[in-house]
């Protein structure tokens, strides 16, 4: 008898495979799907095969695909038989500090527990996973703490804990308690995009919602992208969303002026739909984005952003 993966398992990996970057993600849940797969077919051959345990670290900034990918790893798994699977669809339940903490005696503790039981056969979702042990000039309580992982320890058979947050704060986290960095036995790093692939990303929630955007688009945008990136509140995919978005809001109204729009009309983005930054270049920041296109001619070409634009 052979042990395959079924089509719905297949869905959400072949959608992992297709979101741009995350390249180490995706290797390491192929890895944990044969492992799964070798150790079924062991059981089935009468030979021992070692539970695994699951549980994962997130590191990376905002916008850069972490909870994306947990709820797909959710459902994935959850179809090959890593999650014990309840009836219908996978929870895929996320706890913060902010919504856990009660002032109220011990009543932070039962919070994280009801949670824990709420994602029974599927994910818990630990964001800003550091939050909860608070400032080092100010500690939190130990306790939600040590209720933590106690229960990442007992249901580690129904559920796939994921903990994310920047990583210099995910180390303090995981040192702060013994029992902590031995439950998570993986770490998976989410790298912020480079540019050709937060064009990748555009290209794909554009196709999605059925715009075609032009190469003149797609180019002014990969220069808004250069001079947004070295900001700090920078929010990779997230903020390309946003860009996608505004365009489309601003497309309509171009569009709205047209007597008769095309097909054609209706569906193409150009470079003038797109709203630079919501507040605006700075001078400087407009001389700097000049420099900044010139010098990355020539990166383009290396980085393959042109083969991607024409490809178009
Ligand atoms: N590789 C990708 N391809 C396509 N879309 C992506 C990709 N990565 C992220 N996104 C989109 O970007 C947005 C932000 O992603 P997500 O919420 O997964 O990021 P995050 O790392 O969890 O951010 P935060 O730390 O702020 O919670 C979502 O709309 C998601 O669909
Ligand atoms: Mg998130």
């Amino acid at each position: 008898m052979d042990y395959s993966i079924n089509e719905k398992a297949r869905d959400a990996l072949s959608r992992l495979a297709a979101m741009p970057g995350m390249a180490q993600v995706k290797e390491q849940v192929e890895q944990m799907v044969q492992y799964r797969r070798i150790a079924e077919l062991r059981k089935q051959n009468r030979l021992k095969a070692q539970p695994q345990t699951n549980h994962m670290v997130f590191l990376g900034n905002p916008g850069t695909g972490k909870s994306t990918a947990a709820r797909l790893i959710g459902e994935a798994f959850a179809e090959i038989g890593l999650l014990k699977r309840q009836n219908g669809s996978v929870p895929f339940v996320e706890i913060s500090h902010g919504i856990i903490t009660d002032s109220l005696v011990g009543a932070s503790e039962k919070k994280v527990a009801s949670k824990f039981k709420e994602a029974r056969g599927g994910v818990l979702f630990i964001d800003e996973a550091y939050a909860f042990i608070g400032k080092a000039e100010h500690r939190h309580d130990d306790k939600v703490i040590a209720t933590m992982v106690q229960l990442i320890e007992d249901m580690r058979d129904e559920i796939v804990v994921i903990a994310a947050g920047y990583p210099k704060n995910m180390a303090e986290f995981l040192s702060f308690n013994p029992g902590l960095a031995s439950r998570f036995p993986t770490t998976i790093h989410f790298p912020d995009y480079d540019v050709p692939d937060l064009i990748r990303i555009a290209q794909q929630m554009l196709l999605e919602q059925e715009y075609q955007p032009s190469s003149d688009y797609l180019e002014a945008l990969a220069s808004v992208l250069w001079i947004e990136k070295s900001r700090p509140d920078f929010g990779n995919a997230r903020t390309v969303r946003n860009h996608v978005e505004r365009s489309i809001r601003r497309q309509a109204i171009r569009v709205s002026k047209l007597q008769q729009p095309s097909r054609k009309d209706l569906a193409s983005l150009t470079a003038q739909d797109l709203v630079a930054s919501p507040h605006g270049l700075a001078d400087s920041e407009r001389e700097a984005l000049i420099k900044i296109i010139r010098e990355a001619q020539s990166r383009l070409l290396k980085l393959d952003l042109n083969a991607i634009i024409s490809a178009n």
